[in-house]
């Protein structure tokens, strides 16, 4: 196995526009949905920091100030709270601020998640980095983009997460192509969102990737894709054309699509009951309503 990679700096993805979860997402950012009592981008941040990385690329669009203020210093919140005396709920109001170092970027239009990538490329350039996308929150014991940064040192080039979709899901994912079994499995391809009979597996991609440092080169030189954007899945497919390793890591977690209002409620209530304050009074509700009905 070649030595650990140390991946320190982490790119989010928050410039898209959450259109699935209209009309919340009219005003919020859906980064900022929260889960329990926490903004959905403040688990990936955390998850980045527990995997060892200190510093983050926010990659943002016009109405997404909601997060640089989550992750602020010195906001009226905190002046209120300081002034009300509260230490506890001062440290977790000040918590989103001490956990990295944080850089923020704009993509000024939206053209797809490899040109939302580039528009970190200053930040991030000449060292492999994690990739995260806050709307696929995934709960494991050991964090994910960790297990993917094992991954990275044991294929020798960037790896990406992926677990297995049903069927008529395959066209909302990138579908990757494994040369073998193993994990990681090193790819001899991948495909952007295939109709279900040509998918060449079953492997669908989610949001936690380590990209190695050619990945600028390759998304520079790849054309758009699936529906005219430029498409991270052709880029790492370009990696693999030339021959460097790129590998898929099904890892070992729960992921929830919290871009979708089901998978935003299930994550709730799923991290609600691993909260023991809250655990017995939710279950005693739901165990009244599976009886009695809804009652409106
Ligand atoms: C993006 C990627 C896709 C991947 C998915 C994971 O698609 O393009 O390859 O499978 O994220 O969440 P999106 O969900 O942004 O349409």
């Amino acid at each position: 196995m070649a030595p650990m990679a140390a991946i320190k700096k982490a790119v989010s993805l928050a410039a898209g526009m959450g259109t699935r979860m209209l009309p919340a997402t009219k005003a919020v950012p859906k980064e900022m949905l929260p889960v329990v009592d926490k903004p959905l981008i403040q688990y990936a941040v955390e998850e980045a920091v527990a995997s060892g990385i200190e510093e983050i690329v926010f990659v943002l669009a016009e109405g997404k100030e909601a997060i640089t203020e989550h992750f602020g210093h010195l906001s009226r919140v905190e002046a209120f709270v300081r002034e009300k005396g509260d230490r506890d709920l001062l440290a977790q109001v000040r918590a989103p601020s001490n956990l990295a170092r944080y850089e923020y970027v704009l993509q000024d239009r939206p053209a797809g998640i490899a040109h939302a990538v580039a528009c970190a490329r200053e930040l991030v350039e000449g060292e492999p980095f994690a990739l995260i996308f806050p709307d696929d929150l995934i709960l494991s014991s050991r964090p994910c983009t960790a297990q993917l940064a094992d991954a990275y040192s044991a294929c020798g080039g960037s790896v990406i997460a992926v677990e297995q979709v049903a069927p008529e899901d395959i066209p909302s994912y990138g579908i990757v192509d494994p040369v073998g079994p193993g994990n990681p499995a090193r790819l001899k391809g991948l495909v952007e969102k295939p109709p279900a009979a040509e998918a060449p597996s079953n492997l669908g991609v989610v949001g936690r990737y380590i990209l190695g440092p050619s990945i600028f080169e390759h998304i520079e030189r790849t054309p758009p894709g699936k529906n005219g954007e430029y498409q991270l899945t052709d880029a790492l497919a370009s990696q693999v054309a030339a021959g460097e390793p790129v590998c898929a890591y099904s890892y070992e977690g729960h992921r929830f699509d919290t871009g979708r209002p089901l998978g935003l409620l299930i994550a709730g209530l799923e991290v609600a009951l691993g909260r023991p304050g809250l655990r017995r009074r939710l279950l005693e509700h739901i165990g009244r309503l599976s009886e009695g009905g809804v009652p409106h």
